[in-house]
């Protein structure tokens, strides 16, 4: 019987370095140590012994339990070690390997001077106002004193959604509808996408983009309309810009005129950017018409404003020395990059 002991010992043993899973090494535990493993079958066999030896047997009998025991937790610790070594590996990262970067996006530059604007027009108390892009001819045309047999519609009458419904051809309709819905005093500014038939070139597009303002108080001049645009000017191209007053047509201004800014390029000398003119237009603008008050319900006789349109893109052209307008609607990387610094 003492044979048979250490030879299950030796097996069991011999077995053991052979498992290579927890599944196995829990099916030898079994198989040797369970209820009805060979140990087990061997002990029951005890009662055949004489009382001398069955204490020697017993006692060999433990051990050899203890050992499989010990060596099964062993080879658990081990097969546990290796598993988890496997699992290590498969997850490894290779941290030589080049990264994989997420790039950054950028404000597009009509955007930047947008903000810009829009920081000058808050620091000077004025509101950002919103309009819609599909306008009706009432607010695009009618409300401002442009009637539908006005000549001044002819460059501007052009896309139309249906019988009453048009793409805004100028934010000057956002006037209209501040108007009917504040009372005065009124100092806002609404900046937005305009569309027109333009046959594209290096100056127009289609869809471009101009800042309207409007001012509407008791006592407002055209003085204020100079202060204030002056002001801007300044603010976007620095503090030696100046800017020049010419008499021009609106029909829902009077009087009107158009305002142009000292070259940024040349300082007013003349060069190719202003095409020797020393000046560049940015903006019309002017007293808004009585007509366009009353329209609106106020009255001419007790307040007065201005009003005024900024191309901005023509504003963002010269400020980055853009050559092309295309560029800004194109959205080539290479160019919009330049800007992300
Ligand atoms: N709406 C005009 C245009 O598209 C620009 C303009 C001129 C706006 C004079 C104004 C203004 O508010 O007073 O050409």
């Amino acid at each position: 019987m003492k044979e048979q002991l250490q030879a299950i010992e030796t097996k069991a043993i011999m077995a053991l370095q052979a498992v290579d899973s927890l599944t196995a090494l829990d099916e030898l535990r079994v198989a040797y140590l369970g209820k009805k493993g060979e140990l087990t079958a061997i002990l029951k066999q005890m009662g055949g012994l004489t009382p001398e030896e069955r204490p020697i047997v017993g006692q060999l009998a433990n051990k050899v339990r203890s050992t499989i025991e010990a060596k099964i937790e062993e080879r658990l610790v081990q097969l546990k070690a290796e598993a988890e070594l496997k699992q290590f590996e498969a997850e490894a990262l290779d941290v030589t390997l080049p990264g994989k970067t997420t790039k950054q996006g950028g404000l597009h530059p009509l955007n930047r001077v947008l903000n810009d604007m829009i920081d000058i027009f808050k620091s000077m108390g004025f509101d950002v106002v919103d309009g819609p892009e599909i306008e009706t001819e009432y607010y695009n045309f009618e409300a401002l004193n442009i009637p539908a047999d006005h000549p001044a519609r002819d460059m501007q009458d052009t896309f139309y959604v249906g019988d009453d419904l048009l793409l805004r051809s100028q934010t000057s309709a956002a006037q209209i509808r501040t108007m009917e819905n504040r009372k005065p005093p009124i100092r806002v500014i609404c900046p937005g996408r305009v569309f027109r038939a333009d046959e594209v070139d290096a100056t127009h597009s289609p869809v471009f983009h101009q800042i309207e303002g409007l001012v509407v108080d008791k006592d407002i001049t055209m003085c204020d309309l100079k202060g204030c645009l002056e002001q801007v000017a300044r603010e976007i191209y620095g503090p030696d810009a100046k800017i020049k007053f010419r008499p021009s047509f609106f029909p829902f201004t009077e009087p009107s005129v158009e305002v142009d800014v000292s070259c940024p390029e040349c300082g007013g000398k003349g060069c190719r950017v202003c095409k020797g003119a020393g000046w560049i237009e940015i903006l019309g603008a002017g007293m808004v018409h009585p007509n366009v008050l009353s329209g609106c319900g106020i009255d001419p006789n007790e307040y007065s404003g201005f009003a005024f349109g900024i191309g901005l893109d023509r504003l963002t052209t010269t400020r980055y020395k853009i050559s092309d307008i295309r560029l800004l609607f194109e959205n080539d990387l290479r160019f919009l990059e330049q800007f992300d610094k």
